[in-house]
């Protein structure tokens, strides 16, 4: 049985810092409803010029340097992003292009935040199958370009950011299991409606921008995400207790809350950024993960269970042995 396991990872945040006081001066919102109706204290802002691509690229050389891999190394290339650089080519491609990588495949995953645990997902099947030995997989968005700055009911939540992890063929496991879903019904309940081919004007603020019916969204993150987390457990004939670490989206601290109640996790055994990240969609599972990593918090041979729900709806998990 071959596994998919990952060898290292990386994150990264741009410079700039936007804090919820910084957000009173700009729309009619408080520090004190941010942080109590969602946990978020700062987000990261990327600069004018500083694209998606940049974000990936600093990601994915730390998790690259994490894993001991080289640029040789890498034979699959996924980015999960909502906000590529350009139209075309994807930013996988723009990716390989500054890493120096060429040949191997490499494609953008939109998926929206879930986009990482799909992208993982993917990669693990390349895996799984032989088509690939050793994957860099990104999670990277610029997601303050499509935030309307003056809906204090959206542009307090979102942030800016890139995760990466580096996974390769092993003996050992790895991947236990990935479970992805989408319904395309709730397509109205969170979506940036214009696009390339039906058009957007930005300078008019038509369609350019997220829009979002929080409190249904609100509600359908917590009992999808809680359906998920038994899904996962019962598919693996694993008990609540068998997980070590929950790594959920980073989209509200309530939402994540619920998620930890309904596995009985501890919420020192949450890793929780959203307070200092927002929500940074594709990003923010990877982003998580990289910072228990590397805080020491959590360790080679346990169990994480990760999670995301996201624009779509898209929802899934990520079982794995680190
Ligand atoms: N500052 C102050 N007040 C705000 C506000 C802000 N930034 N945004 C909304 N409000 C107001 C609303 O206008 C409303 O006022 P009203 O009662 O006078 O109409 C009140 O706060 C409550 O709004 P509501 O939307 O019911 O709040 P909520 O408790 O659902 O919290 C969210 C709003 C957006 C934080 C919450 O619904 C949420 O997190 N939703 C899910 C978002 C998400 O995860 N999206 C991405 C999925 S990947």
């Amino acid at each position: 049985m071959k596994y998919t396991h990952i060898a290292g990872t990386g994150g990264f945040l741009p410079e700039k810092v936007l804090t919820n006081h910084q957000l009173e001066e700009m729309v009619d919102t408080s520090d004190e409803w941010i942080l109590e109706r969602t946990g978020i204290s700062k987000r990261h802002i990327a600069e004018d010029g500083q694209t998606t691509c940049d974000l990936a690229e600093q990601a994915a050389r730390r998790a690259m340097e994490a894993a001991g891999k080289g640029s040789y190394d890498i034979d699959l290339v996924i980015v999960a992003t909502t906000t590529p650089d350009q139209v075309f080519p994807s930013t996988a491609c723009l990716l390989q292009q500054r890493l120096g990588i060429h040949g191997c495949a490499a494609f953008d995953i939109q998926a929206v935040c879930t986009g990482f645990i799909y992208a993982l997902g993917v990669a693990d099947n390349f895996i799984r199958a032989g088509s690939a030995r050793c994957a860099l997989v990104v999670g990277a968005e610029t997601l303050s370009r499509i935030v309307d700055w003056s809906d204090r009911d959206t542009c307090v939540l979102f942030g800016d950011g890139a995760g990466a992890v580096v996974v390769e063929a092993s003996d050992e496991p790895g991947i236990i299991s990935t479970r992805l879903h989408a319904d395309g019904e709730y397509e109205s309940l969170l979506r940036v409606p214009g696009g390339i081919s039906k058009g957007f004007d930005k300078e008019a603020g038509m369609g350019a921008f997220v829009e979002m019916r929080g409190n249904e969204v609100f509600k359908m993150a917590v009992t999808t995400l809680g359906r998920i987390v038994d899904e996962t457990l019962g598919h693996n004939g694993i008990g609540k207790s068998d997980v070590d670490w929950l790594i959920p989206h980073q989209a509200n601290i309530r939402i994540i809350k619920a998620t930890a109640r309904k596995l009985r996790m501890p919420m020192d055994h949450v890793v929780v950024t959203v307070d200092e990240h927002g929500n940074t969609s594709a990003a923010s599972v990877p982003l998580a993960l990289d910072t228990a990593v590397r805080d020491g918090r959590i360790k080679r041979g346990e169990t994480l269970l990760m999670e995301a729900f996201g624009g779509g709806f898209t929802w899934g998990s990520v079982l794995l042995k680190y």
